[in-house]
């Protein structure tokens, strides 16, 4: 498949981004654990959510689509079966690191694998605080991929301070949690998403939380639920930029989940001046939603603080990209994390902002864009995505603002996580040209 994105002057329209990925597959771990039938709406469909799907199904969990939603016929904390094969879970942490801490509960043996990008990422930070528990669990000798995990004779809670913020690794231990003796309690120093905390809460978990503190005593079981997925704010957030930084535009996108532990973005874009507007607010379950309206606008550069970027990190390349149409330079702080994602993002956004010469620079510490301003069309180039969904994603959005095109290089991986990116965008009035 070949992907070109090239120069679309006017982006209207409203449209309805998939359900998010976070909340997608810690609904259908969470239905699989309940006592009873569970039914999942709006369920992201894409190829990460289905590898956690596919594992739940190999460990003996009943999952059906029913019309557009999915049934899930959950068997209790230990209620999973030894699956035959090794469990695969393509290019997702979350998936895997979030199934490692419910498996290490289990009464029997697992391997998990993932891809290539998967099997290069640090798994000691979900190791280290399940041994601590007494799960048996071992990866690589460099701590990464296959992760086997045994039965353990006993698994404690801990009380265990976070050293990274990661609600991946805080959701992996919550999950061992359920099926351990004695209460858990995970502070963190900056605040990750509480997506698992939030569902925990809907399933009738015994939990509490704060931003920086939450603790699971004794929980007896999960109740079914009807769970319904907001929009993902982070698939959202390419349309957000999309707008923003195009000559004419006004895009509504409908229902997406607005938790305040995701959204610093819109805060950030605010501050640089975006006419953006969050309308219609609800709640699916414990999760807030609304409608987002944004218009294109003329932005400055920003200021990313440490502490910020757990809210924002998966919107970063995104962010590069509204720098680099903005007047002036944009400072991002604390941003080691973005190393450790489906691809090292600091360096794939480095090379593609070079290649749309804009000045970029890192100095260990800070990275800087000198942003050229709205009137800015980088020319014609093809970007180098590393197989990573994100990167291409943002590659594609800045070429809907070049000079004649933007080529986006395996652009399959979109599937990872937005495989209706290409067809919406092109109903907004992208000009993405398949072939
Ligand atoms: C996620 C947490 C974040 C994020 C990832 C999804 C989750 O990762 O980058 O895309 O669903 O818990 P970390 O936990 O590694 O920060």
């Amino acid at each position: 498949m070949k992907f070109i994105s090239r120069p679309s002057e006017e982006l209207y329209g409203e449209i309805k981004v998939p359900g998010d990925k976070s909340i997608s597959h810690r609904s259908l771990i969470c239905s699989a654990i309940a006592e009873g039938i569970s039914k999942i709406i709006n369920l992201q469909e894409s190829e990460d959510v289905l590898h956690t799907l596919k594992a739940l199904k190999q460990l003996g969990i009943k999952i059906f689509k029913e019309k557009e939603s999915y049934v899930v016929e959950g068997k209790g904390f230990k209620g999973l079966l030894k699956s035959k094969h090794q469990l695969y879970f393509g290019n997702s942490g979350t998936g895997i690191r979030l199934m490692s801490g419910l498996l290490a509960i289990q009464d029997f043996s697992s391997s998990l694998a993932g891809d290539e990008s998967l099997a290069k990422r640090p798994m000691k930070r979900i190791i280290e605080p399940l041994l601590e528990m007494g799960a048996k669990i071992s990866g690589s000798l460099e701590n990464t991929l296959p992760l086997n995990i045994d039965k353990a004779d006993a698994v404690k809670g801990i009380d265990y301070k976070m050293p990274v913020a990661s609600a991946q690794v805080k959701s992996a231990i919550l999950f061992a949690a359920l099926g351990a003796e004695g209460d858990t309690k995970i502070i963190e120093k900056s605040v990750s998403r509480d997506h698992t905390e939030k569902m925990f809460e809907f399933f009738g978990a015994n939990i509490s939380y704060t931003k920086k503190e939450t603790t699971l005593s004794h929980t007896e079981r999960f109740l079914p639920q009807e769970v319904k997925v907001p929009g993902d704010f982070s698939s959202s957030a390419f349309f957000i930029i999309a707008a923003l930084i195009s000559k004419s535009s006004k895009v509504t996108l409908k229902e997406v989940g607005i938790n305040s532990s995701r959204i610093a973005l819109l805060d950030k874009l605010m501050e640089m001046g975006a006419k953006i507007e969050i309308v219609n607010k609800n709640s699916f379950g414990k999760e807030p939603v609304a409608d987002i309206i944004i218009q294109n606008s003329s932005l400055t550069g920003c200021e990313v603080l440490p502490k910020e970027v757990p809210n924002l990190i998966d919107e970063l390349p995104i962010l590069f990209i509204a720098s680099s149409y903005a007047k002036g330079i944009s400072r991002f702080n604390g941003i080691e994390e973005l190393r450790h994602k489906e691809s090292d993002r600091l360096k794939a956004m480095q090379i593609g902002l070079d290649s749309m010469k804009i000045k970029n620079f890192f100095d260990g510490e800070t990275f800087c864009i000198e942003g050229r301003g709205k009137d800015y069309r980088p020319v014609g180039f093809k970007a180098q995505t590393f197989f990573d969904h994100r990167i291409a994603m943002s590659f594609a959005v800045a070429g809907i603002n070049s000079e004649s095109f933007i080529e986006i290089d395996s652009p399959e991986c979109i599937n990872t996580s937005f495989p209706e990116f290409i067809n919406l965008g092109k109903q907004l009035g992208c000009n993405f040209e398949i072939s």
